[in-house]
């Protein structure tokens, strides 16, 4: 199979990924933070390891910010219903994810706090001149993805940061789609909290995923519950990150998406980036060549962070999906890829859009391919 659904989750992860996690859990995989003994050490050394490694990554400084979670829904789940209070004012953007835009909703319905969606151009890039215009006296929150999902659209994260700070709101970047695959650097980008997984760009196993958060930002917890720490307390920990890690942590996972770090590490991330770019601009570029097809993403490195969103003139991206993987072995994914609202932004509400997302470990001659299956496919169309 040609695999190119990576914004879903990657695929293939690096064999360290795979070796990591084995050795884990045949090793010395005891509960970290919970035992004295030899492998609950280890085991805590692991995750703490692991912790610092993604940390210094997005330069985090201090890596008891960062809390792990199961997903980035969690971690954006934690950050927004941690942070919010009724009488609250949110700018957002068309472009979020469901998981940005439910949780926020959700709280429109049940704490009547209040929301401003921010429109984008025709890739959904916000102005950033209108985020600032949307600033009120009771904005507590600008919440903003760092890409898209659908078309892969950087948005202007760094210039977001800036107005958040000047003002004094917090800003929360959803990194689903960012982590791994731009830079994001919390200082300079003036990131209050980040919310991303480990089982994309970052290359780990499924299950895992984190939220950082600045020193001054105070959440209240979602989920009370034993942390291995303050075990006289009968009230939950409000020291990070204890506070938002109740239970058993996911220690194979944790340490596969550190594992996974290693490895962008390893190449570099701007090796990374520069090579997924070029597939990126092959895919677009073709796709323009045969002709036939409407193009939603941009082809360069600046503006899109790995993903290649078309449909065939006159067809519906789930039957194009369809007999891209039945007939041609190429995993892609079409639909509203849960971002109803960004995909109304670009006008594709009722066809939705076939998304190819690109990871570190697809080639050339992949694209070749896909590049061929969708000329045989608009040459039948069109005879049709
Ligand atoms: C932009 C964005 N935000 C949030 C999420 C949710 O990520 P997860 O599946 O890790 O919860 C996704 C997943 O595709 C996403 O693309």
């Amino acid at each position: 199979m040609i695999y190119l659904d990576n914004a879903a989750t990657s695929f293939p992860k690096p064999d360290k990924v795979y070796e990591e996690v084995l050795r884990c859990m045949k090793e010395y995989c005891a509960n970290p933070g919970r035992g004295g003994h030899y492998m609950s050490i280890e085991s805590g050394k692991a995750v703490m390891e692991a912790r610092e490694a993604i940390c210094s990554f997005f330069n985090i400084r201090n890596p008891m910010q960062l809390s792990f979670t199961k997903n980035a829904t969690e971690a954006l789940n934690v950050a927004i219903k941690g942070l919010l209070k009724a009488g609250d004012h949110v700018i957002t953007t068309t472009m979020e994810h469901n998981s940005v835009v439910r949780p926020l909703k959700t709280l429109e319905k049940e704490l009547g706090i209040e929301l401003t969606f921010i429109q984008g151009n025709e890739y959904g890039e916000v102005d950033i001149a209108d985020i600032q215009r949307a600033v009120k006296e009771n904005t507590r929150l600008i919440a903003a993805t760092a890409s898209s999902n659908v078309n892969g659209i950087i948005m202007p994260f760094r210039k977001i940061g800036e107005i958040a700070k000047a003002k004094g709101i917090v800003f929360l970047l959803d990194a689903a789609q960012g982590a791994g695959a731009i830079t994001i650097d919390v200082e300079e980008d003036h990131i209050d909290m980040m919310a991303f997984p480990g089982h994309k760009s970052l290359l780990g196993p499924q299950g895992t995923g984190a939220l950082y958060v600045r020193e001054n930002v105070i959440l209240k917890e979602l989920m009370q519950g034993g942390t291995g720490s303050n075990s006289e307390n009968v009230f939950q920990p409000e020291i990070m990150p204890d506070m938002l890690e109740s239970g058993t942590l996911n220690t194979p996972g944790i340490v596969g998406m550190g594992a996974g770090v290693g490895f962008i590490n390893s190449f570099g991330l701007e090796n990374i980036k520069l090579y997924k770019a070029m597939l990126v601009k092959k895919l677009h570029d073709g796709i323009t060549e045969i002709g036939g097809m409407k193009l939603y993403s941009k082809n360069d490195i600046n503006h899109n962070s790995g993903i290649v969103a078309m449909n065939v003139d006159g067809i519906d991206s789930t039957e194009i999906s369809y007999v891209l993987d039945k007939v041609y072995g190429i995993a892609t994914r079409a639909g509203l890829h849960c971002a109803p609202m960004a995909h109304a932004a670009l006008g594709t509400m009722k066809t939705g859009v076939v998304r190819f997302s690109i990871g570190c470990f697809n080639t050339v001659q992949e694209i070749d391919l896909v590049l061929n299956a969708l000329k045989e496919i608009v040459l039948k169309t069109q005879n049709n």
